[in-house]
């Protein structure tokens, strides 16, 4: 009996049928393979193979495109929307390089639930545990799909074990593998009582299903070899024993994750992971705000920005605005409020991103993202609503670990080099600080590869050749008090003080000791290392 969660009652039946979620990986454990399948199922592209293709085509434009192809790395975020059954799936592209950590936590902030993929014979990798640590700071449901299991894989039980044990959440199997290896043959379908078989010859056909009436069933032996057999029910039985059942409650808690095992490459366990996704992922949630909570059914309709990218096009300098709506029925040629600026804009070019291209959106409902073109009035952390002046709380802006100053190459180009500094600030690519005491700007990014990319898309996009140097200080915190003590406390530290892009007051430093003196000298200050972005 499939135990399914009820839509909530409230919802429009457009927003409740609204899944949207991102997927986290460590590199190399098939987080572009599925998402081809997913695409593919979904019926947004019509052959497996076009989302590499295109990604290819796509980085030939340009050296830093080069780069990001040479380091297996995607810099870039984007989202992708297709249907699958009853359900809209919106699929938020996350950055899988740990240097790109910030850019991936907003990311997080779009989405109601996560998809966990792991490799069947490493386990939980570095990078999937911290990405996991994300989900779990916002209680984010995940799903875990259990990747590669044609190849050689670890026992299933143990790799059960070691995501229950390492990342502290209880694991509840959606199917159980039979076989390993080169015996892998498919899985048994705990939910439903089917064996799905997989086909080794054909990579893009999905599973046979078949439906069969408990593991006594004879029928089993038509299908599945002897010796397997056996393990088979061994192995199920004890799941059933020590493994907890699936309480769809405590999936959306993200106390509970359902595992699925497959193949991606093989499109096995794909579509019955897309079956979960919409059964057991949560339909649009509430947003938190200020001064109050926007929920999805509400009429009026709201989004924020989660993420900027400029220069999609080096050509036309675009930048697109990645919103996440809030609430309500948006449709293309509506006056919206930027509510940091009060100002009206009519959003008339809204774009929907459907893996086949960028396409003009006619409308959107709350849970879609759709992408805004503009001349850099939208930053990170902007609100858009219908007239109330809300502001979408919870995206922050973490104080950078590594310092550099940057200069541009030609002195008198120094103009340039802010206009552009600022632009990568705004993206969230940058922290860009400008001290108050001498020339020049202070770069902070969160890894070291940050520079790397910076100063290529800076002389590509640009046409300005920039030094990175070692800069005094390695870390930058926000001032905040009230104003008479900051000032005091800033005359007093010109040295050490500048302003961020925003021109916020930062105070730079070297050493921890700097700040815990700070805090003691100056009992009316408060340094913090992290900002909303508002
Ligand atoms: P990523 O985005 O998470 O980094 O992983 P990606 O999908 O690129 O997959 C990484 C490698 O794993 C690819 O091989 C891919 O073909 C392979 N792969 C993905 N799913 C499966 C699977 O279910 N079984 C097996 N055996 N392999 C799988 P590659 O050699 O790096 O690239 P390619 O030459 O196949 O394109």
């Amino acid at each position: 009996m499939l135990d399914t969660v009820p839509n909530r009652p409230d919802l429009p039946p457009e927003i409740a049928r609204r899944r949207t979620f991102a997927i986290i990986s460590h590199p190399d454990a098939g987080k572009t393979t599925l998402t081809e399948k997913f695409l593919l199922y979904g019926g947004a592209i019509q052959m497996a193979g076009q989302v590499r293709a295109k990604g290819e085509a796509r980085r030939t434009r340009s050296d830093y495109m080069q780069m990001e192809k040479d380091r297996g790395i995607s810099v870039s975020a984007s989202a992708m929307s297709f249907d699958f059954n009853d359900f809209r799936f919106n699929l938020v592209d996350t950055p899988g390089h740990s240097d790109f950590s910030e850019d991936t936590y907003r990311t997080l902030t779009a989405v109601d639930a996560a998809v966990m993929v792991i490799d069947g014979a490493k386990g939980v990798e570095s990078q999937t545990q911290k990405l996991f640590e994300v989900c779990r700071l916002r209680d984010l449901p995940i799903l875990t799909f259990c990747n590669k299991m044609d190849r050689e894989s670890r026992d299933t039980f143990e790799i059960i074990d070691e995501i229950q044990e390492m990342l502290a959440i209880d694991v509840t199997p959606a199917s159980w593998p039979i076989g390993v290896g080169r015996d892998f043959i498919g899985c048994y379908d705990m939910l439903r009582n089917r064996l799905e078989l997989m086909d080794r010859a054909d990579r893009n056909k999905v599973a046979e299903s078949i439906k069969i009436d408990g593991l006594d069933d004879p029928k089993l032996a038509d299908h599945v070899p002897a010796n397997l057999i056996e393990k088979l029910r061994e192995d199920v039985e004890m799941a059933r024993e020590l493994l907890p059942d699936l309480n769809p409650q405590s999936v959306l808690e993200g106390h509970m994750t359902p595992i699925w095992f497959g193949s991606a490459i093989n499109s096995f366990g794909v579509k019955e992971l897309m079956d979960g996704i919409g059964t057991y992922g949560p339909e649009p949630q509430p947003q938190s705000a200020e001064p109050r909570q926007i929920s999805p059914e509400e009429s009026k309709v709201s989004g924020f920005v989660f993420k900027v990218q400029a220069n999609m096009d080096p050509k036309h300098r675009d930048r697109v605005a990645f919103v996440r709506m809030a609430s309500g029925h948006f449709k293309r040629g509506m006056k919206l409020t930027h509510v940091r600026s009060k100002k009206p804009m009519t959003v008339s070019a809204p774009v929907l991103f459907l893996a086949s291209d960028r396409e003009l959106a006619e409308e959107a409902w709350a849970g879609d993202i759709i992408g805004i073109p503009n001349h850099g009035q939208l930053r990170i952390g902007d609100t858009l609503t219908e007239g109330e002046s809300l502001r979408v709380t919870g995206i922050p802006s973490f104080a950078p670990e590594l310092l550099q100053n940057c200069r541009a190459g030609d002195p008198m180009k120094a103009k340039h080099l802010e206009k552009a500094l600022m632009q990568f600030a705004e993206e969230g690519a940058a922290k860009v600080f400008k001290p108050t005491m001498g020339a020049g700007f202070i770069v902070g990014v969160v890894g070291q590869l940050q520079f790397e990319v910076l100063g290529s898309r800076i002389e590509l996009e640009y046409g300005l050749p920039v030094r990175f140097e070692p800069s005094q200080f390695t870390s930058a915190r926000w001032v905040h008090g009230p104003k008479e003590a900051v000032e005091k406390f800033t005359n007093a530290n010109k040295q050490h003080i500048a302003l961020d892009n925003d021109g916020d007051t930062v105070y730079l430093t070297r050493l921890q000791w700097d700040i815990d003196r700070v805090e003691r000298d100056y009992p009316e200050i408060k340094l913090s290392a992290t900002k909303e972005m508002m």
